[in-house]
Order: structure tokens, then C-alpha cells, then sequence
């Protein structure tokens, strides 16, 4: 025993001495998120969409187990306009998952600082409404589905993307009904989801998680309480976490210099992956 523990106590040493050393192994740590640099993916082109495109190491030992599984990262408003979506898509990848973000605004996402003189976010909303979104998310759906031949897919949504997310929960979800046979994901997680209605939870056909900021107005407390009642309801099996120290936005855009919130961004991360392991996984 005491050998054993030594051992680990020795590889711990190590695996913190080499940075990101975890993210490659079979388990994952918090170093498989990074929050600052240049973003390691790339932009395509398919249809009438663009999507940012995060494939997994084929070296890493994570990735063929996940071979046949993907992410579809639903952000949030502000989309491939900031580089924290692509880093977090990256981080997707660095735990073996082929991860694509759809630009759900036609290159026009919010400003990084909603504030700016000129910006409605009334009028932003109304224009990006499940009736101009839902279409692209089925669209990047198939591209998944038919030309990765993905047929396990987990969706993070994160502040507006974490409605949809539950919107394409399982076949019988919202949006899945209106959007054909094969346009649904497996596995839903929504980091402080906003505008998400009962009926959206209700209708879920599959497993769901969130990630819930401690201080929220658009992910409250009420509405967390009541999110947790209407997901008893449901079928599906289901987990909420609710992060001390955060607000709105954190699992995105974390105040670094917060450990707290730090922290926060990285365990909500690897909240996602633990559940999308242990729902795509055959
Ligand atoms: C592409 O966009 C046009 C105009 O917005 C739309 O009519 C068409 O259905 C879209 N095509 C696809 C494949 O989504
Ligand atoms: C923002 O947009 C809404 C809806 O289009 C409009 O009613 C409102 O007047 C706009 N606000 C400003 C400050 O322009």
C-alpha cells in the first residue's frame, strides 16, 4: 500500500510538471481546458454555414474510444466572435471528441460587450429565434450524422445555445419533431441556459445536465428550482450543479483572475465530458 501510494503521489509530481500531460492520457484533468492562446482548429464552409471545426489528436488514447461520437457546441451569443468558444471547442477535442461550433449568427454574432452604443440585444434576440436557428442546428446535425458518419452525438449549449440544446434533446425533443427523422443529439448539457421554457424540458428524449451559476438573472434561482422540478418529470435521466462563486457566463468567459471562477469554468467543462462519456460511450 504504502508503495502504491508513493507511486501515485510520484506520478501526480510529474503529471504536474509537464503541462497538459493529464489531457493526453485516458483521464482527464481541469489542464485539458485552456483559456487563453490561439485557437488550434479551423473554419468550413458546408451549405449554407460556417462551422468552426475541432478534430480530436488521432495520438491521443482518448480519441478512438470516442471514435463514432461528436460535440456540437451550441454557443452563446457571442459565437465564433470570440476566441474563448473556439479554445472551449478545443478543449472538447483534447478529450478525444471531433468537435464542429455552427456560426448560428451568418457571421454576425453579438459584440464581446453587449453594451456598446448601437447594439439591441431586444432586436438580436428577436432576429435569432428558434425559426432561423433550429434549421441550422438540424443542418449541422446531418453534416454530423452523414458525411462524419457520427451517430452518438452530445450538444454543450451555453447561455442561448443551452435552450437548443434541450430543444434537440433525444427524437422527441422540441425542435427534433419539426426537423425530421435523424435531427436529434444523444446527450444534452446547458451551462447557464437562458429563455429555457418548460415544454423545451418536458419534451427532452434524452439524458440531461446542467451547469448553473450561483449568480444568475437569467438562470436564477427560481428558475433553476423549477428547471430541477420539470427535469423530475421528465424521463430522462438528469443532473444540475450549481458552481459558488460564478455568474452568468462562466463556463465561457470565466474571470481568471477569480480562482473561484477559474475553477468553476474548468469543473463545468469536465462536468460535460463526464456526462457525454458516459452517454455516447457505447
Ligand atoms: C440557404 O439559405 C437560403 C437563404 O437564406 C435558404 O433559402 C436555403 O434553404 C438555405 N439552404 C440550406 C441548405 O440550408
Ligand atoms: C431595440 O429593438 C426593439 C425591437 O426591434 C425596439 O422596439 C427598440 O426601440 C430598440 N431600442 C433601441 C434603443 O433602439
Amino acid at each position: 500500500m504504502r508503495t502504491s501510494s508513493f507511486l501515485s503521489g510520484a506520478l501526480l509530481l510529474l503529471g504536474g510538471a509537464i503541462t497538459g500531460s493529464h489531457a493526453q492520457g485516458e483521464c482527464l484533468d481541469k489542464s485539458a481546458v485552456v483559456h487563453t492562446g490561439t485557437p488550434a482548429g479551423k473554419e468550413i464552409k458546408y451549405a449554407n454555414l460556417t462551422f468552426y471545426v475541432a478534430e480530436p489528436d488521432p495520438r491521443n488514447p482518448r480519441t478512438k474510444a470516442r471514435a463514432g461520437a461528436a460535440v456540437l457546441y451550441l454557443s452563446d451569443v457571442f459565437g465564433l466572435g470570440i476566441v474563448e468558444n473556439k479554445l472551449l471547442a478545443d478543449s472538447f477535442a483534447r478529450a478525444g471528441y471531433l468537435t464542429i461550433v455552427p456560426d448560428l449568427f451568418d457571421g454576425s454574432p453579438a459584440p464581446g460587450d453587449i453594451s456598446v452604443p448601437g447594439f439591441n440585444t431586444t432586436e438580436f434576440l428577436a432576429r435569432h429565434n428558434p425559426t432561423t436557428i433550429d434549421p441550422k442546428i438540424a443542418s449541422s446535425i446531418r453534416y454530423l450524422r452523414r458525411n462524419r458518419r457520427i451517430s452518438r452525438i452530445g450538444a454543450p449549449g451555453y447561455c442561448f445555445g443551452g435552450r437548443y440544446t434541450f430543444r434537440f434533446a433525444g427524437p422527441s425533443g422540441v425542435a427534433s419533431v419539426q426537423n425530421g427523422r435523424d435531427a436529434y443529439i444523444d446527450a444534452t448539457y446547458a451551462a447557464h441556459p437562458s429563455l429555457l421554457s418548460a415544454e423545451e424540458i418536458l419534451a427532452i428524449g434524452a439524458p440531461a445536465s446542467i451547469a448553473a451559476a450561483a449568480t444568475d438573472p437569467l438562470f436564477d434561482d427560481d428558475a433553476r428550482v423549477a428547471a430541477e422540478k420539470t427535469l423530475k418529470q421528465s424521463t430522462q435521466p438528469y443532473r444540475v450543479t450549481v458552481y459558488s462563486g460564478t455568474d452568468h457566463g462562466f463556463a465561457v468567459r470565466a474571470n481568471l483572475a477569480d480562482p473561484e471562477q477559474k475553477e468553476g469554468k474548468e469543473e463545468a467543462f469536465l462536468q460535460a465530458v463526464a456526462w457525454f462519456d458516459r452517454w455516447l460511450l457505447a
